[in-house]
């Protein structure tokens, strides 16, 4: 996928049909900049950026965090159906970054041994580790109900999210 061919309004953040995938994501990047300016609660802003990545990104059928706690990764805030609470290390996607600490890809979430599935809908998924410099504090983790929804490019842009969000959070990110 080159660019954003769907024509996404949204009266907040409006998306234009033809904006090439890196402005969507440098335009995102400024839009969570001014978001969370000013706020350092994690939950707080965890929540504003599950809402503004799922309204802003085409094609997302569930937008979240799992916080790494106790050795397992634990519900955090997001958006879509309601989704299992706790993961292990090492289980599912979401275990996967989390046992990696990079981000993972999944073209076709049915064929990713011990992918976890909370919505039916969900075909491609994207896991992006929070870090703390060699300490892993949780993931964020995208669905979308089209196959192969997710790229390098989407890795590179999400990964300057979760900087924005763990800098907006952390006084040494
Ligand atoms: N599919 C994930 C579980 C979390 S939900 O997608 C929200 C996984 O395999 O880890």
């Amino acid at each position: 996928m080159t660019g954003f061919t769907r024509f996404d309004w949204n009266p907040v953040y409006p998306v234009h049909d033809m904006t090439s995938k890196e402005d969507h994501y440098r335009q995102l990047a400024a839009h969570l900049s001014s978001l969370l300016a000013g706020e350092r609660d994690l939950t707080a802003n965890a929540a504003n950026f599950s809402s503004l990545v799922y309204h802003s990104l085409p094609d997302l059928n569930w937008a979240g965090f799992y916080f790494a706690k106790d050795g397992e990764l634990v519900l955090g805030p997001f958006q879509g159906q309601p989704a299992c609470v706790r993961i292990r290390i090492g289980q599912g996607v979401c275990g996967a970054g989390a046992a990696k600490c990079e981000t993972v890809i999944v073209p076709n979430v049915h064929e990713f041994p011990g992918h976890i599935a909370c919505d039916s809908a969900s075909q491609s998924e994207i896991v992006v580790p929070l870090m703390k410099g060699s300490q892993l504090l949780g993931v964020l983790d995208l669905d979308s109900p089209v196959p192969s929804r997710f790229d390098d490019q989407d890795a590179r842009g999400l990964e300057n999210l979760v900087r924005i969000l763990l800098s907006s959070v952390l006084s040494v990110p």
